[in-house]
């Protein structure tokens, strides 16, 4: 079987996504797939072949040459952060030309992939969430009303996208107004949520015909103001525990409320589930649908935590889709 692993994208998590690309290709299992790395620029598509030359996809059914022969995928493995790997695009696409692929469908995926859309929708079904507001458009907001409506200090980062790109945490009513605008530089949307303090913490799951897999919570301790960019991918500036030091109760309930969003929302293959645990309650943060598979993210500590192979993991979610 031949597998892609499609990876890049037009987002600023661009290099984040490559580094999951290698993560992902040495977790696969080789003796089982023929693995290509496909990668997607706003200029180009183009997969890698073994011998180092690279080969142009055909966008009408993502085939390629190969010895100057016609080649086709079987699968499509989605390691891109952002869009348009994250947000839905790409499904669309691969729905329309029948190849099946890892992640959440379309609608799931654009709806997670929009902050303000999927917390207000998962908190209809009684998930707690930071009261937030969204400003569109270049749309604008006094110091005033943030303050009045959402309270210091907020997060304020763009309402689309990743990796804690063009987020700030504002603590100061002067500070506003540059977050905004460093936040719209991302993208057309901007939330603006309150903060809340407490213990930051992430689980994935996923679920296939065979069985159901909650896995084991991580707690997250930036050493920066917050899990930002720099704390996400610089080893020295996080600690990440896993399991998280919750009681069992606690972790429970967090691995109850993965497993209900992920039903609620009706998802695909692995997803990660980002909250901050505030008193009893464990808030939403985000649910990430492409989650973060460098050697050393989360996820992979967290298979790894469960005494599960991340191997194992990949090809009970490709061979579930393949069926
Ligand atoms: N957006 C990053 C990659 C994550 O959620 O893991
Ligand atoms: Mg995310």
């Amino acid at each position: 079987r031949r597998i892609a692993i499609v990876a890049g994208g037009y987002s600023s998590e661009f290099p984040v996504s490559l580094r999951s690309a290698q993560g992902i290709y040495s977790f696969m299992d080789e003796d089982r797939y023929d693995i290509y790395i496909v990668k997607l620029t706003r200029d180009e598509w183009f997969v890698e072949l073994p011998d180092g030359e690279t080969s142009e996809i055909d966008k009408n059914d993502f085939s390629f040459v190969e010895g100057g022969r016609i080649r086709h995928f079987d699968f499509v493995y989605i390691t891109i952060h952002g869009t348009p790997g994250e947000d839905g695009r790409l499904q669309g696409y691969l729905d329309m030309i029948g190849l099946p692929y890892s992640t959440c469908d379309t609608l799931v995926s654009a709806m997670t992939f929009n902050k303000f859309v999927c917390n207000r929708y998962l908190h209809a079904f009684g998930i707690p969430i930071a009261h937030s507001i969204v400003l569109r458009n270049g749309q604008t907001v006094s110091d005033r009303e943030i303050v009045e409506q959402i309270g210091l200090p907020c997060f304020i980062k763009p309402n689309v996208g990743g990796s804690s790109c063009g987020a700030t945490k504002v603590k100061i009513e002067e500070e506003i107004q540059p977050a905004i605008k460093k936040a719209f530089d991302e993208g057309k949307e901007v939330i603006i949520e309150a903060f809340m303090a407490g213990t930051e913490i992430t689980c994935g799951c996923y679920k296939t015909r065979k069985r159901d897999v909650v896995l084991p919570v991580t707690e997250v301790v930036s050493k920066n103001e917050f899990f930002d960019y720099e704390a996400k991918y610089t080893a020295s500036k996080v600690e990440e525990i896993t399991p998280a030091r919750l009681s069992e109760e606690m972790t429970a309930k967090v691995q109850e409320r993965t497993s209900f969003i992920y039903d609620i929302l009706g998802c695909k293959g692995i997803i990660r589930v980002d909250y901050i645990i505030v008193g009893k309650e464990p808030y939403l943060l985000e649910v990430n649908t492409t989650p973060g598979m460098t050697e050393t993210s989360f996820i992979p500590q967290q298979v790894k935590a469960a005494g599960m192979e991340m191997k194992q993991v990949l090809s009970e979610i490709i061979e579930d889709e393949m069926l």
